[in-house]
């Protein structure tokens, strides 16, 4: 086997192991398709969040509409009752997209999600949804993670 054809192998799976996408579910993205959700720093899933420290959140997604802005509202679901969880920063064009959002266009939103101290150390779903100007989710996921001091 040639040399060419081991990098060619090995490099994809190296890739995969240092950078595994966040599994999620779509809960409705209307205008918008979600390609990838990244969260930082996250070695196994469900994400592990340390009572105390900051996650960066990236979530790549294919808007398709226009729109002037874009407001994100972050809830945990807990036992199936979402409860909403505060943001520094709801203004989605000041996390890395470049407003006005336009159509058919890729744009990575990235924002921090703080984990304060008091919070319990439970397991719920984050339910994260950025909405356009006539408040439709151009993207809507939830994800699990784990409450941990
Ligand atoms: C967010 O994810 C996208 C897609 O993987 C990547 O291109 C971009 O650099 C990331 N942004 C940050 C700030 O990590």
């Amino acid at each position: 086997m040639a040399f060419r054809e081991v990098c060619v192998l090995l490099l994809p799976l190296l890739a995969l192991a240092y950078a595994e996408p966040v599994k999620f579910l779509d809960c409705g993205s209307v205008v918008g398709k979600v390609a990838l959700v990244d969260i930082q720093p996250c070695p196994k899933q469900p994400c592990q969040l340390h009572k105390g420290q900051s996650y960066s959140v990236n979530v790549t997604f294919n808007s398709e509409v226009a729109s002037q802005g874009s407001t994100a509202i972050v809830h945990g679901v807990i036992a199936g009752i979402p409860v909403p969880f505060p943001i520094p920063v709801e203004d989605g064009c000041k996390c890395g997209i470049s407003c006005p959002i336009q159509t058919q266009t890729t744009y990575s939103y990235v924002n921090q999600l703080p984990v304060k101290s008091e919070y319990p150390s439970i397991k719920l779903v984050v339910k994260w949804e950025l909405k356009d100007d006539a408040s439709k989710d151009l993207f809507c996921i939830l994800f699990p993670v784990q409450i941990v001091s």
